[in-house]
């Protein structure tokens, strides 16, 4: 009898991590079950060693129930609206403009070798108005454009990216990912972080901060400064400058400290800018055709 009351309280305590652990189970493969079930048929949940953790926000989600006196209203002041009358051409000089454009856009390369020689600030300052020119969730232009001439923040730069990418590709990436990248020969080794005369670093703004301190909503922030990046890459092929679209994995927050940008800014991309190396080359791809990427309804 006094051995049984002894060993009751021994019995409870392991009847009550079984409990625990069974319930855990539960609710572990519940929730695998609905993630399955709401990415589409049952597949296995996917490794994606790409996706950026800095990157990952809540700022599309609207939770934010905490800090609600801290926000503050899009615009509130009544905004005029100006009749618009672009310019409009005749059915021939579009098509021929179309053709021209599609022309120019399909000379564009990603170049990972590019010249040091210097190339006008003025034209750095346009092909940024121009990417300022992109369309914004609620007009809220959530971008920052970093343009590093400095050599020796260059050099910091190349380091910080180096170091990481170097790990990215012997550890994070995985052996699918490396495999899929070796036809593009590239690897860790990033030269053109010191020979391009600039480096422009894309911040995406993922709140906004207003004069009085409050925090602003920016509405599908990495789309739209996605879409600037876009306009970017556009008005660099048209003045032949070449870059190559990098997002270096793992690097956005120490780029943000070196850089001195304020914690609401996300690194989105890095863009090396200049002209290419007179022994450039880029791998022999080929694109797909119209009717590979086009669904006429
Ligand atoms: C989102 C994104 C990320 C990329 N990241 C890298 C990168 O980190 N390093 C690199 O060398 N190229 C990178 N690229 C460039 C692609 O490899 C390149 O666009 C692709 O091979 C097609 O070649 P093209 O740009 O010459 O048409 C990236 C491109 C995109 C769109």
């Amino acid at each position: 009898m006094a051995l049984i009351s002894t060993l009751t309280p021994v019995f409870v305590a392991i009847l009550c991590v079984v409990i625990a652990i069974v319930f855990k189970t539960r609710r572990g493969s519940e929730y695998s079950s609905s993630e399955k079930s709401s990415s589409g048929g049952g597949k296995k949940t996917e490794n994606r060693p790409w996706v950026d953790e800095d990157l990952q926000d809540d700022t599309e989600i609207s939770g934010r129930e905490n800090e609600e006196d801290d926000w503050a209203d899009t615009g509130t002041e009544d905004l005029p609206h100006v009749p618009y009358n672009p310019c409009r051409y005749p059915e021939d000089k579009m098509l021929e403009r179309s053709k021209q454009f599609y022309t120019l856009l399909n000379e564009r390369r990603s170049v990972r070798c590019i010249s040091p020689e210097p190339v006008p600030r003025e034209v750095i300052d346009n092909v940024i108005r121009a990417a300022g020119t992109a369309p914004s969730g609620a007009h809220t232009e959530p971008w920052t454009f970093v343009v590093v001439a400095d050599a020796e923040t260059k050099h910091k730069i190349r380091e910080i990216v180096e170091e990481e990418e170097e790990i990215n590709y012997k550890q994070r990436m995985g052996d699918k990912w490396v495999h899929d990248l070796r036809r593009l020969r590239t690897n860790w080794v990033k030269e053109y972080l010191e020979t391009a005369p600039y480096l422009i670093l894309i911040f995406k703004q993922t709140y906004g901060i207003m004069a009085d301190g409050r925090k602003k909503t920016h509405y599908y922030n990495e789309i739209s400064v996605s879409i600037s990046c876009g306009l970017l890459l556009a008005a660099l092929q048209n003045v032949g400058l070449v870059t190559v679209t990098s997002t270096p994995l793992n690097c956005g927050p120490q780029l943000r400290v070196l850089l001195h940008r304020p914690a609401n800014e996300k690194l989105l991309m890095l863009l090396p800018v200049g002209y290419p190396a007179p022994d450039a080359t880029v791998p022999d791809l080929t694109r797909k055709q119209l009717e590979d990427i086009m669904v006429f309804v």
